[in-house]
């Protein structure tokens, strides 16, 4: 629990609301929560949605985890109340960023739903649009894969408290995407979460519908490999 120690504060209210902003960036701020385990492919996700909606003139960006824990929160550590400020943190930092009506995207491993929950719900109270994705990669091949080593130094008990060894990782219940980079390709994954974007009117679709024709587009370049793999949801 957060103690709260700020006293004798004001809330001032802006000049300028959220919708103006919305209006200006043609979209509507919002937070896309990436989490899964490690090399589960979160970030790998999350940078190439961000180039792709960047790419198709919105404004997005990528709080990640690792670089986050460079500056912000270099003073945290891996411990669970460490791992539960992390996320706290983060959760009010995307919930500026969705207000300022940027395309929020965040790639932690945030391992707790009670924190994902919390993240969510203050989201809900600033009216802010929440969307968590599960990167649901089996162990298995986040373990193979293992850019970092990380997987390797916990096997030999040199990293310990490692998420989904011996450090726990807790699976969303009801994410609004499931995403499995493990079978599909990202240009598949990004196609199919913007695909979500687009139906659920997160983005301002122009005449040319760039988006739709864009999403059509990677499925197709997709097709030749993965034939019955076909964006969904
Ligand atoms: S979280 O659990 O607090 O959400 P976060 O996403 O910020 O974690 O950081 C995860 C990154 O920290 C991993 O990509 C990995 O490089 C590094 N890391 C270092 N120690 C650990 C550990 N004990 N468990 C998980 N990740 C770790």
């Amino acid at each position: 629990m957060t103690t709260v120690k700020a006293t004798n504060i004001t809330w001032h209210s802006t000049h300028v609301d959220r919708t103006d902003r919305e209006r200006l960036l043609r979209q509507k701020g919002c937070t896309i929560w990436f989490t899964g385990l490690p090399s589960s492919g979160k970030s790998t996700t999350a940078f190439t949605l961000e180039h792709e909606l960047i790419s198709l003139g919105y404004l997005a960006y990528v709080l990640d985890g690792d670089n986050v824990r460079h500056g912000l929160n270099k003073n945290l550590g891996f411990s669970a109340a460490d791992r539960e400020e992390n996320i706290r943190r983060i959760g009010e930092v995307a919930k500026l960023f969705a207000d300022a009506g940027i395309l929020t995207m965040t790639s932690f491993i945030s391992p707790y739903r009670r924190e994902r929950d919390l993240a969510r719900e203050i989201h809900g109270e600033a009216g802010l649009l929440f969307v968590e994705v599960f990167v649901d990669t089996p162990i298995e091949i986040c373990e193979e894969r293992d850019p970092k080593g990380l997987y390797q130094k916990a096997r030999r008990g040199e990293l310990k408290g490692f998420t989904g060894i011996d450090d726990p990782y807790e699976p969303p219940l009801n994410p609004e995407l499931v995403v499995k980079t493990g079978e599909y390709s990202p240009e598949i994954i990004t196609a199919q979460i913007l695909s979500y974007l687009v139906r659920n009117d997160f983005l301002v679709v122009d005449e040319k519908n760039a988006c739709v024709e864009r999403i059509n587009t990677l499925n197709q370049q997709n097709a030749i490999h993965n034939s019955d793999q076909k964006c969904h949801r």
